[in-house]
């Protein structure tokens, strides 16, 4: 049984990694990268620009195909030839990538059900339904109240923050199983930075697990159970908690950064 913080875990991986290897033109971006993520549980994961951390996380979200290498969700292996964005979210892995990925011209309530047009196991929802729904996730999530913003508001009349809120908005009432957040709270302000953290607490709490990018230390460490370092595409390091002290993870973040 792992350890984690205040909630339940299961013993078998949601999602294991193995030996994941990717090239771009020449160049190895990601090197035999393997680990295991449990449910309820949160992932930091660190590493220097160029590390290979987007990268990675859109293997697991079905944008890049890896070269070599090996993925099982819930002890079942991947397909990666017919793997691709629909399928990961069919398994319940929602994204949340470090580019903004709303449509700007597009309305909300599109923004939300993009990729879901297809029958999966939430059904096929009516235009109708879709907008209520639009509207349930900016009230509980983005805390649009008073707001002049509605279901078929542009994407491009939200602040940074909301949009955040839209996409993690997204990912918690499809109940995703393994939100991945990628830099998301680089362009926000300290109030809207506690409210993605208590997001990912909530998914931790309903028993989804999260991987987590940041560049700043002191959030990934108040967020996460468990620490992966990844430099130039290999996995350099791997803490839980009570293994390594903040001050000690920074450290070993700038040893690497002043190796190069
Ligand atoms: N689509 C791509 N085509 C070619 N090279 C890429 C592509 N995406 C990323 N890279 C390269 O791969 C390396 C890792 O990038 P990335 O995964 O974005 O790192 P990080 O997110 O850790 O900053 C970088 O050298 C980057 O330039
Ligand atoms: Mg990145």
């Amino acid at each position: 049984m792992m350890m984690t913080g205040s909630c339940d875990q299961a013993s078998v991986p949601i999602l294991s990694l193995r030996n994941i290897c990717k090239r771009f033109s020449g160049t190895q971006v990601l090197n035999d990268v393997s680990f295991d993520i449990f449910a309820g549980e949160t992932i930091g994961l660190l590493g220097d620009n160029g590390a290979g951390k987007s990268t990675l996380i859109k293997i697991l979200a079905g944008v890049h195909r890896p070269d070599s290498g090996e993925m099982d969700v819930d002890g079942q292996p991947v397909d990666f030839a017919t793997y691709a964005i629909g399928r990961a979210r069919n398994y319940g892995i929602e994204t949340v990538f470090q580019e903004n990925s709303l449509g700007e011209q597009q309305p909300l309530w599109r923004n939300i059900f993009v990729g879901r047009e297809l029958p999966n196991r939430f059904g096929l929802l009516k235009i109708g339904e879709q907008k209520k729904v639009t509207m349930q996730i900016l009230r509980k999530y983005v805390g649009l109240q008073g707001k002049a913003i509605n279901a078929d508001s542009r994407v491009s009349t939200l602040s940074g923050g909301e949009r955040q809120g839209v996409t993690i908005g997204r990912a918690m009432y499809f109940n995703a199983r393994l939100v991945i957040l990628d830099e998301p709270t680089t362009a926000l302000s300290l109030g809207e930075v506690g409210r993605v953290l208590n997001f990912i607490r909530q998914l931790n709490c309903q028993g989804s697990a999260c991987i987590f990018i940041s560049h700043n230390v002191g959030q990934i460490y108040q967020i996460a159970d468990r620490f992966i370092i990844l430099d130039r595409g290999q996995v350099m390091g791997e803490y839980r908690k009570n293994e390594i002290a903040a001050d000690q993870l920074s450290n070993h973040l700038l040893q690497l950064h002043n190796q190069v």
